[in-house]
């Protein structure tokens, strides 16, 4: 098991909660491990993060490269159809984190913009006894089909599209 992310302190915070785990930091567009795996995922929406035309591709070569005959590839993605197309759309999104070590809430103002297929979220952060932290965050809507497109096109075959209500919500 090897697992990537782009920042450095999300790679440092799942250290200090899985030390056992081998984890570096990488741009999933790019990184190369020098290795085949039997299976390769990518969820909590990584690759919508993916915004260009030219991202997605990259990181489907990026998944390729690392897949060899018989690798499983689990990719999650934030689902066109529910933004655009159904009820997943939402402009306000209140959110809770509650673990014994740390409570904190968060408002979500989303905006959606058609032409582009893009979703756009300014979240800010409530955490007792702490200035308000604000984060941004802008992502890539794919339908099911271009999502399948794409890998069939970087060499994975016989793609099955499932979707779940987590897989529709970015809160
Ligand atoms: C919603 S989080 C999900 C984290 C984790 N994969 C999970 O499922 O819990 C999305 C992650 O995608 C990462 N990310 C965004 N762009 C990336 C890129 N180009 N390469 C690698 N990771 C990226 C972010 O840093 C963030 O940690």
């Amino acid at each position: 098991m090897l697992g990537v992310d782009f920042l450095d302190s999300n790679i440092a915070y799942a250290r200090s909660v899985r030390p056992r785990l081998a984890l570096q930091v990488g741009d999933m567009r790019t990184v190369r491990l020098g290795r085949t795996f039997d299976v390769v995922t990518c969820f909590g929406n990584a690759v919508s993060y993916a915004l260009t035309d030219t991202d997605l591709a990259a990181t489907a070569a990026t998944f390729a490269a690392h897949a060899h005959p018989g690798t499983l590839l689990i990719v999650d993605a934030l689902n066109a159809r529910s933004y655009l197309d159904g009820a997943g759309f939402q402009e306000r999104i209140e959110g809770r984190v509650d673990t014994p070590g740390f409570q904190a809430t968060s408002v979500s103002a989303l905006s959606l913009d058609r032409a582009d297929r893009t979703l756009k979220r300014t979240r800010v952060w409530h955490i007792a006894g702490q200035a308000e932290v604000e984060d941004y965050a802008e992502y890539r809507l794919l339908y099911p089909e271009e999502l399948s497109t794409l890998l069939t096109g970087a060499g994975f075959a016989g793609s099955a599209c499932t979707t779940t209500a987590s897989s529709g919500t970015a809160t």
